[in-house]
């Protein structure tokens, strides 16, 4: 990956680099600019007569746009198309369905201010995360594209023991099902997609229903990039309507899904009680995500790494802080500091340079977290509530919120959004901490800060997730730098943005 460079996108910091950038934004912000969009089944629109609006999460009085749920015809044809497209598909030079990779991460540049606009209007992301999205994305195409075209092109030898060579070569498996969720719509939906693909298997997509007029230029520009119609379609709907009969279908080949734990484990069932071959699935799911503070950490640092890992992106990424475990030693400097720090989080529209926290998703979610704050009021210590813009009744916003509690147990499952819950606990009771995380089931992210190179490496140890982050933030895994991706109740890996992701998308046969 040496030759590789990560997209970067603005810099919102210089003034005369943002401007113009912001301006182009700007033209499709306004509510005359709204998306009109459909299934796409062998390249084509489907008009069918199940049209949902969507409206923004910041207001629900804007609309960004209708879309069209698949019907229970457009789902048979798309997988009949997807599986007829297979053999040519696959049979294309791997250089060649790289090319393609390589060219969406270029239009997904040059679409970079309708892109972002969608994230604002469509997602409620702040203006940074929404170049994030953007730049995640991008890097997912250039990175797949590179490791398809190292590993994936050519055959390659095992010598055997006698000295005789064999050779092997990775296929795709068939038409794979890619099933998305609204915290990031454009980078896993794009990552999932492309991985599929540049390996030979055809795609079936279904965007979360959230966040579906993002997906759908997402699929417009991957045409555009040259995947053929037949081979890439995209089904927006429920899951089930939409996902139910992509998981179903007995010539579905393999199943790539980012969500719900919940919902993984019902996709492994459906799968298993299919009368066909096992078929390979890629799930990345939840996590109740712990940040271990000794009493070595620096206290400015961890405020800062602890406040952005639990509020950025208003607490919805999967990777966010939910548990800060602080040593009482250094617990009357921390927590204070915290509420500090919260008090400075302004939450407001996502466009405006002002703002830290947007709104959360939709009103299911922002009732769900509301009723959590109201539960943890009455069963922990409130430390501290950032003070919501006077926008409550328009769109759904939840203040950033933390509360002191006595153990990760009074927590049953995550809570997706912005709740921090802070534990003390004494320096001899540090293996106790982890083992009580590990026991959540979960093993997604962990944050940890200390100037003890020992007790980094014991935590390390002890500690059963995917991505550990020590002495910095615990988000915003970089793609080809940091693999991202957990175990347990948290996913299966391959780590996405990895050197091993893509094997699972494929198979390997003897030549
Ligand atoms: N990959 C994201 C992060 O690292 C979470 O989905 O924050």
């Amino acid at each position: 990956f040496a030759d590789r460079k990560n997209s970067f996108g603005p810099n919102i910091e210089i003034e005369s680099e943002w401007r113009p950038f912001k301006a182009q934004i700007d033209t499709f912000m306004g509510q005359d600019t709204q998306w009109r969009a459909y299934p796409i089944v062998g390249g084509e629109k489907v008009k069918t007569d199940q049209t949902h609006a969507i409206k923004s999460p910041y207001d629900h009085s804007q609309a960004v746009g209708d879309i069209d749920w698949a019907d229970q015809t457009t789902v048979a044809k798309a997988i009949g198309l997807a599986q007829a497209a297979f053999p040519a598909w696959s049979a294309r030079p791997t250089s060649e369905r790289a090319d393609c990779l390589d060219k969406m991460a270029d239009l997904m540049e040059e679409n970079y201010p309708e892109l972002m606009a969608l994230c604002h209007r469509e997602a409620g992301k702040t203006i940074q995360d929404s170049i994030d999205e953007v730049r995640e994305a991008v890097d997912f195409c250039r990175y797949y594209a590179q490791q398809a075209r190292s590993h994936f092109a050519e055959p390659h030898k095992y010598t055997d023991f006698l000295g005789q060579d064999k050779r092997a070569q990775w296929k795709g498996h068939g038409v794979f099902t890619c099933i998305s969720p609204w915290n990031f719509p454009l980078a896993i939906f794009t990552g999932q997609v492309v991985a599929a693909l540049v390996v030979g298997n055809t795609v079936i997509a279904k965007p979360a229903e959230q966040t579906s007029l993002i997906a759908v230029r997402a699929i417009e520009l991957l045409h555009q990039a040259g995947v053929p119609g037949n081979v890439l379609h995209l089904l927006p709907g429920d899951g089930a309507s939409v996902g139910a009969p992509l998981t179903n279908d007995q010539r579905i080949a393999g199943l790539a899904f980012t969500g719900s734990t919940g919902t993984a484990q019902l996709i492994n069932r459906t799968l298993a009680a299919r009368n066909v071959p096992p078929v390979p699935v890629i799930a990345e799911t939840g996590g109740q995500n712990a940040m271990i503070i000794d009493s070595t950490s620096l206290p400015e640092q961890v405020v800062r790494d602890a406040v952005r890992s639990a509020f950025a992106s208003a607490g919805q990424r999967c990777s966010a802080l939910r548990v800060m475990f602080v040593q009482k030693d250094i617990a009357d400097r921390v927590i204070p500091m915290i509420k500090g720090a919260m008090q400075e989080q302004s939450v407001g529209l996502p466009y405006l340079h002002s703002t830290d926290v947007g709104p959360v998703i939709d009103q299911k979610a922002q009732t769900m977290l509301l009723e959590h704050i109201k539960h943890m009021t009455k069963v922990g210590k409130l430390i501290a509530q950032a003070e919501l813009p006077d926008l409550t009744n328009k769109g759904t916003f939840v203040p950033p919120t933390a509360f002191e509690i006595d153990s990760i147990d009074q927590l049953t499952d995550e809570k997706f959004g912005p709740i921090l819950h802070v534990v003390r606990y004494q320096a001899r009771d540090l293996n106790t901490i982890i083992d009580t995380i590990n026991q959540s089931g979960f093993g997604l992210t962990m944050g940890v800060h200390s100037r003890n190179e020992t007790t980094c490496a014991r935590i390390a140890n002890r500690a059963r997730v995917g991505n550990l982050y020590i002495n910095r933030d615990q988000v915003g895994a970089v793609v080809g730098v940091q693999p991202f991706g957990g175990q347990g109740l948290s996913g299966t890996g391959p780590k996405a943005g990895g050197p091993h992701y893509l094997q699972r998308f494929a198979t390997e046969q003897d030549l």
